[in-house]
């Protein structure tokens, strides 16, 4: 959805952005890799998406250690199905690479099983497209067992098609015809089969990982949930552990968190309020991963409210936010009520943004997830989202019924309770609409309270 006002909105940021992640120092180097990134320009395409496409798979690489040694931009017609650009162009790359000592070809759009063979033959790199380089990223973050079986699956549903390729490759090597089913087509053929085996494993676990995530996800039904999402890097990891007092690992890396952590934000608080961070969004996320990664997905789609996290001060916020959205709806959460979180304000330098970014989104806060009180100010906003949407009613339980009662100090706001009579508590309270569902047979309206306690 377009808001108005929101084509004008470009933010000043302060001189000392670093316009692509930096190295950590934890980032293991053993030997310094280095790369030369291609892009193509078909005739319809804007120039400037593509540098800022090509800016952004630069940031990848430094997320894994892969340092950008050169870049290659091809204007062409078409693209050729050999090896997507021209073979003049396919050795001025060889030539960069070969003189700046590259021995990665990272190629910005995707790439065929012998386009990829073509490529490493002819400019002796070897060569990924943007999906492998996520899907790279993803492997070396992935820490838990949901996480890395997520990844697992996802490399080998990748990797199935490249297997044909593979053979088509032996075949051809193998002159053709009734040479051609040769060794090497069964094996590969054997290959695929373990693949396919391997997959079907893999998503039996995943199974069993979802449903142990469902018994703690029933656990929680009568606790609002708040999802924060958003683009990678955005700083969610970050908001979460100010808000949370939380340690979680917060990296100016894409992709820090490929999994789902939980936290209480207040844990007087009823109903408990929780907060939840997961696996960040990017432009052209390689499908295979999104279906992999659902079941973390899941605790989005669960969600009462998401924070949709925005790095203000990156240029490109706008289309990040764009991307954010579509990926929302590609897995079934654009229902669900977003309060817009323009984060990083500490690094733009105007002074009205927030107000203008206010208009232009309702509903909306800007923050720096570095101070202390911009996440004060945020969790009070979260409160009264809740606050505004909670029924406000009086019930009347019998003390005998103490899961009522139990329910009631669980899940509801309390505001006023009394034991005018013993046998019977009569709450003043605040619930959401799914507790109030529950609960609804104990409601009363004025006249009943004072007829039930004999006034
Ligand atoms: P992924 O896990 O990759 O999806 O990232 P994320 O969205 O969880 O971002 P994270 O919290 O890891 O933050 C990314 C980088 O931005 C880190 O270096 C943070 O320290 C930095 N950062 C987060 N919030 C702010 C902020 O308000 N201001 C500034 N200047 N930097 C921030």
């Amino acid at each position: 959805m377009d808001y108005p006002g929101e084509h004008a909105i470009r933010p000043r940021v302060k001189t000392y952005r670093q316009t692509a992640p930096k190295l950590e120092q934890d980032v293991k180097l053993t030997a310094v890799r280095s790369a030369v990134i291609v892009g193509v320009l078909l005739p319809h395409e804007d120039s400037k998406i593509l540098s800022d496409d090509l800016a952004e798979l630069e940031a990848l690489l430094t997320t894994l250690g892969i340092v950008t040694v050169g870049h290659i931009i091809q204007k062409r017609p078409k693209l050729t199905p050999s090896c997507l650009i021209g073979t003049g162009k396919v050795e001025a790359i060889r030539e960069l690479a070969r003189d700046r000592g590259a021995t990665y070809v990272i190629v910005d759009r995707p790439l065929s099983p012998p386009q990829v063979r073509n490529l490493e033959e002819m400019t002796k790199c070897k060569v990924m497209d943007r999906s492998g380089v996520i899907l790279e990223i993803f492997s070396q973050n992935a820490k838990t067992n949901a996480a890395k079986t997520q990844v697992e699956i996802a490399r080998l549903e990748m990797m199935l098609p490249r297997m044909v390729g593979q053979w088509t490759h032996l075949h051809r090597q193998g002159g053709g015809g009734a040479v051609g089913r040769s060794d090497g087509e069964k094996q590969i053929e054997v290959d695929r089969r373990r693949a396919r085996e391997r997959i079907a494993k893999l998503k039996e676990q995943l199974v069993q990982i979802a449903k142990e995530r469902e018994t703690q996800r029933k656990a929680r039904r009568n606790e609002l949930k708040v999802a924060l999402v958003g683009y990678t890097n955005s700083g969610k990891t970050t908001i979460m552990n100010s808000m949370t007092n939380g340690d979680f690992v917060a990296k100016d890396a894409l992709f820090a968190t490929l999994d789902s952590n939980i936290r209480t934000l207040d844990p007087n608080t009823r109903p408990k309020l929780l907060l939840s961070d997961t696996v960040g969004f990017i432009r052209n996320l390689p499908h295979t991963l999104i279906e992999s990664f659902k079941s973390t997905l899941d605790e989005v789609l669960e969600a009462d409210l998401l924070l949709v996290a925005v790095d203000i001060s990156h240029e490109n916020y706008r289309a990040q936010l764009e991307t954010t959205k579509t990926v929302l709806a590609e897995i079934g959460a654009a229902h669900i009520p977003v309060i817009h979180v323009f984060n990083k304000m500490d690094r733009v330098d105007d002074p009205f943004l927030g107000r203008i970014l206010k208009q232009a989104y309702p509903g909306s806060i800007a923050v720096s997830a570095y101070k202390q009180e911009d996440m004060i100010r945020l969790r009070e906003h979260v409160y009264q989202f809740f606050a505004a949407n909670f029924i406000r009613c009086k019930l009347a339980i019998p003390a005998s019924d103490r899961d009522g009662v139990s329910l009631v100090y669980r899940t509801c706001m309390i505001l006023d309770v009394s034991y005018e009579r013993q046998d019977l508590a009569v709450f003043d309270v605040r619930m959401t609409k799914s507790v109030y569902q529950k609960l609804a047979q104990y409601r009363l309206d004025d006249d009943d309270t004072a007829a039930a306690l004999g006034q």
